[in-house]
């Protein structure tokens, strides 16, 4: 499947023969043309198998409810690094990350609960102060009657800062940060990606664990107590006596955690309240929907557009077998746009009841970690847009990443009045 930009997706996706719908084409989000072959694919075949792809052959979930279930059978769907890992692109062999998100239970458990308390109720209300007076004096600072992007100067800014905080990290030399997030997550064939092979990505990567070994060596000699993650890991007995590879794993994984997801977050909000002006206006007379607008927000743009498992045994899933070993996508981008499971779902609506009930953040043991995070920065983030009476206007459409998992958005040209 090819996606050129004067094309139409709807016919595409309707006209060509099912079997060779590919939603793992990275163009098709970098080109925003996805939405049609999902529509066509929970109409006709929520769980749809292609045979060929770039990434191999894989199954697509994208019903929610379909999803959920694969989300919460883990003793069946494995996330294991060793059999592929996360993403519909195999961890290639050799350069593996085994991150605790690829891993199964018991050890995956024993790691997720060594970094949790960095997000712990009371560690997220010492750091809303903090948020707060960063979110304010971006803003405060931003150009007037001009167009300036916002990705670059409020969703960058903003997430660089808060991922320097989470690891208490040198707040000047934050770029370095979002530079190894961005090698994390880039797919290397990507003519304009930081890296352009796995060994170049890997070696990335080891400069940034030396970097961050360096910190864990200091703060491990240390019995102050502190709430970044390197004290963390340094500290937990599951995770005190990772080797240097299972280090640079988890520390990549939470800087792609903390860090791309928010952002694109940031920045697809004020997106999708300029395709709904209606809503822009109730939220604007109504403040207190801020909280629903958020998890609003990250349904409607779902930061991560697909997880994947392989599976352990064979399972019927949607009238369709699947067989053990085979690798399965969770589409959580189709699942957030379902119309059996939300009411309107293509609609970003700010009052929207039970807005929580969305997919972004996954389901089952694997749940995100972070979603607490990310909701309070976005909580700040509309809070003291609307205090200051802000009002965003988009000056054209967002360019978005070339990127089957991450769903981001890299320039957004707005004006502020
Ligand atoms: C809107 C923002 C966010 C979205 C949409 C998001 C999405 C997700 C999703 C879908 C998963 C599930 C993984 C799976 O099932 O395999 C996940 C896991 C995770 N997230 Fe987030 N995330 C967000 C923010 C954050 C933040 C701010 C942090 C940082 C502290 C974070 C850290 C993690 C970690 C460490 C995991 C792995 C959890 C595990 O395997 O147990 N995320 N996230």
């Amino acid at each position: 499947m090819d996606a050129h930009v004067d094309f139409d997706p709807r016919a595409d996706a309707y006209s060509r023969p099912l079997d060779t719908i590919d939603v793992s084409v990275p163009e098709l989000y970098r080109d925003d043309v996805y939405q049609p072959y999902f529509e066509r694919l929970r109409r006709e075949d929520p769980v749809h198998y292609t045979a060929d792809s770039h990434f191999g052959p894989y199954w697509s979930v994208t019903r929610y409810k379909d999803i959920m279930t694969v989300a919460v059978n883990h003793q069946v769907f494995s996330s294991h690094w060793e059999l592929g890992g996360v993403r519909i692109e195999d961890q290639v062999k050799g350069f593996e990350r085994p991150s605790f998100i690829q891993m199964d239970e018991p050890d995956h458990g024993e790691r997720r609960k060594a970094v949790s308390p960095v997000v712990a109720p009371g560690n997220l209300a010492r750091m809303e102060g903090m948020i707060r007076e960063r979110t304010t004096r971006v803003l405060d600072e931003l150009p007037r009657g001009e167009t300036f992007d916002w990705v670059k100067h409020v969703s960058v800014e903003l997430t660089s800062r808060m991922l320097a905080t989470l690891f208490d990290w040198p707040l000047e030399d934050r770029q370095r940060l979002m530079f190894w997030s961005d090698v994390t997550v880039c797919h290397v064939d990507t003519p304009d990606a930081p890296v352009h092979s796995e060994a170049e990505r890997y070696a990335e990567l080891q400069k940034m664990a030396t970097a961050m070994k360096a910190l864990w060596d200091e703060r491990a000699a240390s019995n102050a107590q502190r709430f970044d993650l390197i004290s963390m890991m340094a500290h937990a007995d599951a995770t005190r006596n990772m080797d240097f590879r299972e280090l640079l794993a988890n520390c990549s994984l939470l800087i792609v955690g903390g860090n791309d997801t928010t952002r694109n977050s940031m920045s697809g909000g004020v997106w999708g309240l300029s395709k709904f002006p209606d809503e822009y206006r109730k939220l604007r007379e109504n403040p207190e929907l801020v909280p629903s607008l958020v998890s609003e927000i990250i349904r409607w743009h779902t930061p991560v557009l697909h997880l994947r498992r392989t599976a352990l045994a064979d399972f019927e899933l949607g009238g369709k077998t699947i067989r053990k070993g085979d690798k399965v996508a969770m589409w959580f981008v189709s699942g957030n746009r379902d119309e059996d499971a939300i009411k309107n779902p293509h609609d970003l609506i700010v009052d929207r009841p039970r807005a929580r009930e969305h997919i972004s953040f996954g389901f089952g043991v694997h749940r995100c970690v972070g979603n607490r995070l990310a909701e309070l920065q976005l909580r700040i983030l509309w809070e003291e847009i609307l205090k200051r009476g802000i009002e965003i206007e988009v000056m054209d459409s967002p360019k978005y990443l070339r990127s089957n998992l991450i769903h981001g958005i890299r320039e957004l040209p707005v004006q502020i009045h």
